[in-house]
């Protein structure tokens, strides 16, 4: 078996997959790789899913970005990740200027969460994206400020009204390895559970930092999935300073090697979705000045050790 969602399967998970974005479609060698079954059996779209683009005013749904990458992974015959319903980044003015009742939001926060996951009807869904601060208290969205946690529990249970076959997740970055943030995620999905508030999934990003990956990080996936969840990688990516040396991608390697034995080992590790699949096109240089080089293949769509490391991995 060759491939990395070839050996995902062989490895008893459903998917080995990556994020991929609408401008990028306009690129044909990128679409042509993307499509490669052997190497990807799952998409999730890197920004058309996100409040911005889909409900940029109150009402006013627009899915025909999201459609192209939905329709793109059904021809593909890959497995869709929808991302996001509620999230505190990338939502419209008419929602962040905070002008709404606790009432009104409530019927806002459903609604958007409900048409966005009926829509789009048997996915994944990352229902909610990013609730904590990495100190473990929860992040002052203006869902938290105008709602109070319940914003969660509420989303979630639109989605599994809006589509009783979605599996539905919360997602969050910085809950790699033990400490006050995995420990929130923890409690506040257990709490979900004992209130019998519909979730399945917790989805780690990991953003990871190349030869600072966790030790205990499949221990910690292994925590979360005790509470009778599902667990996914959902953002894979690994970053270094630039430029790439030989040893900093063989570090690299060997992170993404450790990073997806882990999921292998956990058996409710359900699946990983790398944060797009070329340097190309990753959202790192962007964000994180002089980091980069995180994804598996460079720019020129030529693989690096990383894609020997997540083949042996698995
Ligand atoms: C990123 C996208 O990749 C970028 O194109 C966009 O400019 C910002 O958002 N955590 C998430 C993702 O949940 O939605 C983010 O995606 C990366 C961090």
């Amino acid at each position: 078996v060759s491939g990395l969602a070839k050996l995902a399967k062989a490895a008893g998970k459903k998917y080995f997959g990556t994020a991929t974005d609408n401008p990028e479609l306009n690129d044909a060698p990128y679409v042509e790789k993307l499509g490669d079954l052997h190497d990807f059996n799952q998409i999730t779209p890197g920004n058309s899913m996100k409040w911005d683009a889909t409900e940029p005013s109150r009402g006013n749904f627009q899915f025909a970005n999201a459609d192209v990458i939905v329709n793109l992974a059904r021809k593909n015959k890959q497995i869709l990740r929808g991302h996001t319903c509620v999230w505190h980044s990338q939502l419209p003015q008419w929602v962040t200027a905070g002008n709404f009742t606790k009432s009104a939001l409530q019927e806002i926060v459903k609604t958007h969460t409900r048409k966005v996951v009926s829509h789009f009807k048997g996915k994944i869904w990352d229902v909610v994206n990013e609730p904590f601060n990495d100190d473990g208290t929860f992040r002052e969205s203006v869902f938290y400020t105008t709602i109070g946690p319940e914003y969660i529990a509420i989303a979630l249970k639109a989605a599994r009204k809006a589509d009783p076959h979605a599996k539905l997740y919360i997602n969050d970055y910085n809950i790699d390895g033990p400490g006050a943030k995995s420990d929130a995620m923890y409690n506040l999905v257990k709490s979900l559970k004992e209130q019998g508030v519909p979730i399945d999934g917790i989805g780690v990003q990991a953003h990871l930092i190349a030869g600072i990956v966790p030790d205990s990080f499949q221990a910690n996936l292994e925590r979360f999935a005790s509470l009778g969840v599902d667990v996914a990688l959902t953002e894979l990516d690994i970053r270094f300073t630039l430029p790439p040396t030989p040893a900093k991608l063989e570090q690299q390697r060997r992170d993404y090697q450790n990073v997806i034995a882990a999921c292998k080992a956990v058996k409710r590790c359900v699946g990983v979705t790398i944060w797009d699949w070329t340097d190309k096109y990753s959202w790192i240089p962007s964000v994180f000045p002089d980091q980069g080089a995180a994804l598996p293949w460079d720019e020129g769509f030529v693989k690096k050790p990383a894609y020997d490391g997540i083949a042996n991995g698995w």
